[in-house]
């Protein structure tokens, strides 16, 4: 970054780059974009094309990897031809974890298991009580939402407006027990295990203490997840039946990326389905944390103002059908489903160091994406009762019914210098970005007089749509052309005067 970095202090190097982005945001990209031309302005070669990965598209970004993979290899190959030699195909390279299992002389542990004890964790973990799990839509809408209060004794919760929970989810026992009996693992599963890995393999939140076969699978292994095509380059080499070798190794290969997508991606067919479907596959239990990803923490937005103690989530439960027409559930969220009141669970506080503006500001939160936005108007709240000065807030809310699903709406008329503009996308309300657009005078006087605009809601087209719709507002009022606009909406976020949230 350095200004007076001399032009060729990177002559030496070849390079490729490869983002891991999401269409959805404005600054798509933008930092490998950065650093791309930065390398190159620094005197560094292209060694093969750059790579965009989106999240949005239907393939995920790993399409977009594979493809500049194999590029690389390509390249890496014709540069050494004749100096290397190719690892054999049916080579499996040493795993990088290091699973043993302490079977003779040790006592079995109990099946009964616990994760309110990890290990390696570099975050602060903290164990809260669920206080209530409240269903906030009506029984007969179709998407459930979970108001979820979570408390913590120890009153070591610190967080703010902004900042969001991480939720540690765990798989079904009765998943567990399927694999473990699909495996043949039954009289090894409760055997303490013990994991040797570099530390930065420890997944986040570390490992349960009191590892086993089964709790590394009920707390890190994400076996309902739809593995990658990693899995299928992996699992080839541990099937015996012939047949399913030679299909498990198709799967894997790049050029068959539609059959991959057809057989995975569209079912969303998980880990343990496709084990229950490959009779012959024995994963060997050395190689399972190369083979399986692990869970990853999910994130939720805090949706009440920092309370001595206590968090609170508005948390959408995910269950949809698939084109095969079977039921699937989100992990994090048919776990916390199953919770029950007085239940403990481990978490930990994410900081997202938001600036609030200290201005009048347009808030935009359709469904769930209303968490965030309940703190800050709360807070908000909370500064005029006190008679601090506060600030005018115009808040759209998105929902579907007034009467199913409007999440939080009994609140509002409550709240101090809030005024709302609602809209019921299936009573001929339309989306948050119609009445934005129908409220475009009040939205251009907040925005042209240093106000902010905080979005927060599902990623997708919505918060494309929304900034499309302020880019006309502001274009309109202002007699802007479309690359001012542009730039003018790109300095808002720059100033942190336009925060969005999305995901
Ligand atoms: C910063 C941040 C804040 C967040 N805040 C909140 C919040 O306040 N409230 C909230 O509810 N969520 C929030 N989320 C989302 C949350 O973290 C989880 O991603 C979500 O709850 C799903 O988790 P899961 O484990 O239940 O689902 P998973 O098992 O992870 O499954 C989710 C996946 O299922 C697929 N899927 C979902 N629905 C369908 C469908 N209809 N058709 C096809 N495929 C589908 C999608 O690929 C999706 O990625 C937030 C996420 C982030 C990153
Ligand atoms: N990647 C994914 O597949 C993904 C990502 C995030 C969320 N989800 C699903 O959505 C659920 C959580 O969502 P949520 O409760 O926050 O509600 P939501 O699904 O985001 O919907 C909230 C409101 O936004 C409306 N909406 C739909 N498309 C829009 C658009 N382009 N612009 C503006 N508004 C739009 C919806 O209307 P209509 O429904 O009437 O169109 C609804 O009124 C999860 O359970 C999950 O199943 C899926």
């Amino acid at each position: 970054m350095r200004r007076n970095l001399p032009p060729n202090l990177l002559e030496h190097l070849k390079f490729s780059t490869c983002g891991l982005g999401d269409s959805s945001y404005a600054m798509y990209n933008l930092a490998i974009r950065k650093l791309h031309a930065r390398l190159k302005q620094l005197g560094a070669q292209e060694f093969v094309d750059r790579a965009e990965c989106d999240e949005q598209s239907p393939e995920g970004q790993e399409a977009f990897y594979d493809s500049w993979e194999r590029l690389i290899f390509d390249a890496l190959k014709k540069k050494y031809s004749g100096k290397v030699v190719e690892i054999p195909d049916n080579v499996v390279l040493d795993p990088i974890h290091q699973i043993t299992i302490k079977q003779g002389g040790f006592k079995k542990y109990s099946t009964e298991l616990t994760a309110l004890e990890r290990q390696g964790s570099e975050k602060k973990l903290t164990t809260v009580k669920v206080d209530s799990l409240d269903r906030m839509t009506d029984p007969e809408h179709f998407q459930e939402v979970l108001h979820v209060v979570l408390s913590d004794d120890t009153q070591s919760l610190q967080y703010a407006a902004g900042d969001t929970v991480s939720l540690y989810p765990e798989n079904d026992p009765k998943d567990v027990q399927s694999f473990i009996n699909l495996q043949g693992w039954n009289d090894i599963s409760d055997y303490p295990l013990i994991i040797n890995c570099p530390d930065h393999m420890v997944p986040e939140g570390g490992w349960v203490k009191d590892l086993t076969l089964r709790s590394l699978l009920q707390y890190h292994l994400d076996v309902a997840s739809v593995p990658p095509r990693s899995f299928f380059q992996m699992a080839w080499h541990f099937a015996s039946d012939e047949r399913e070798m030679e299909k498990l190794k198709e799967l894997g290969e790049v050029e068959e990326s539609e059959q991959l997508y057809n057989y995975v991606n569209r079912p969303r067919r998980s880990i343990l389905e496709v084990i229950q479907e490959f009779f012959s596959l024995r994963i060997p239990i050395e190689q399972l944390l190369e083979v399986i990803p692990v869970i990853k923490p999910r994130l939720f937005s805090i949706c009440n103002l920092q309370r001595q103690g206590t968090v609170e989530l508005a948390v959408a439960v995910v269950e949809y059908k698939t084109i095969i027409r079977r039921l699937r559930q989100g992990l994090c969220t048919s776990w916390l489903k199953r919770q029950k009141v007085n239940n403990k669970i481990v978490v930990s506080i994410n900081q997202n160091n938001l600036k609030i503006p200290d201005t009048d500001m347009v808030l935009v939160g359709p469904g769930t994406g209303i968490a965030p936005v309940r703190a800050i108007v709360q807070l908000n709240d909370k500064m005029i009762r006190d008679g601090k000065a506060g600030h005018k807030y115009l808040l759209f809310t998105g929902h579907r019914y007034r009467e199913k699903d409007y999440l939080f709406g009994h609140e509002w008329p409550h709240m101090k210098g809030l005024r709302v503009i609602d809209s019921f996308s299936r009573q001929a309300g339309g989306y948050v970005q119609d009445t934005i657009w129908k409220n475009k005078d009040e939205v251009a006087r907040i925005l042209n007089n240093g106000g902010g605009l905080y979005l927060c809601g599902s990623s997708g087209k919505m918060p494309t749509q929304v900034r499309i719709t302020v880019e006309e507002i502001l274009k309109e009022s202002n007699n802007w052309d479309t690359e001012t606009v542009k730039a003018e909406l790109l300095k808002m976020e720059k100033e942190k005067r336009f925060i969005q949230e999305t995901w």
